[in-house]
């Protein structure tokens, strides 16, 4: 540890309850367009984001993963009343934020190969660049007072979460990042030292 991470990025942490406010549009706009600057391969952006901030909207979202959650979690053999359990903690968590920034993939600028192998390492180097374009809507929303989550449920069910907000065939949600005003009264966990010596290697 060096103690010398530049304090935008250490401000940074995943908060999980919001207050009930709604965030302006102008807001979700800047940080969605903050988003869009990062970098991605071949110079394009094979990316789409989706404001998700109506209750409607958040409800269908919660409802189309958590039918696919369901299955899933049935499947697993986990007891029924865990999987009511679970679910429902899912979408008391989706719905109670007051903004869904859903980022989807598309192969809109993206080369396409004709064996399986470079073909998914080109859809690998997409889903890196969204996860880059994630960090930076985090941090913008950060520099902004907002604070930010990123949930993990679409890369789970993309093709559920599309449907369940009526998007394009092509565009696959990934990403979801729960964004609001802070609820002064979280704490979160104390973020560890970073442990470089078994992080890194030099040669
Ligand atoms: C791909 C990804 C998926 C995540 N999914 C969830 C999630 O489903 N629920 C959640 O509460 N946090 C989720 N997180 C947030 C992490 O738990 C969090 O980033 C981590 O604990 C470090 O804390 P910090 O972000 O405050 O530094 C996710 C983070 C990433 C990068």
């Amino acid at each position: 540890m060096t103690g010398v991470v530049p304090a935008f990025l250490e401000a940074r942490r995943s908060i999980r309850a919001f207050r009930a406010e709604p965030v302006d549009r102008a807001d979700l706009d800047a940080i969605v367009e903050a988003a869009c600057i990062a970098p991605a391969p071949h110079h394009s952006r094979p990316w789409r984001f989706v404001v998700v901030d109506t209750t409607g909207a958040k409800a269908d979202l919660a409802a189309g993963m958590g039918a696919r959650w369901r299955a899933d979690l049935e499947g697993d053999g986990v007891a029924p009343e865990r999987v009511d359990e679970l679910v429902e903690a899912s979408r008391v968590k989706l719905v109670g934020a007051p903004a869904l920034v859903v980022g989807c993939l598309t192969w809109d600028g993206l080369d396409r190969y004709p064996d399986e192998q470079r073909q998914r390492a080109e859809w690998g180097m997409a889903l890196l660049s969204l996860g880059a374009a994630v960090e930076n809507l985090m941090l913008a929303a950060t520099d902004r007072g907002l604070a930010s989550c990123w949930v993990a449920a679409p890369i789970f069910c993309p093709p559920e979460a599309r449907d369940a907000l009526d998007l394009p065939d092509t565009w696959l949600p990934h990403a979801l990042v729960m964004v609001g005003h802070p609820d002064p009264g979280y704490t979160g966990r104390v973020r560890p030292p970073v442990p470089l010596d078994d992080l890194r290697t030099f040669r």
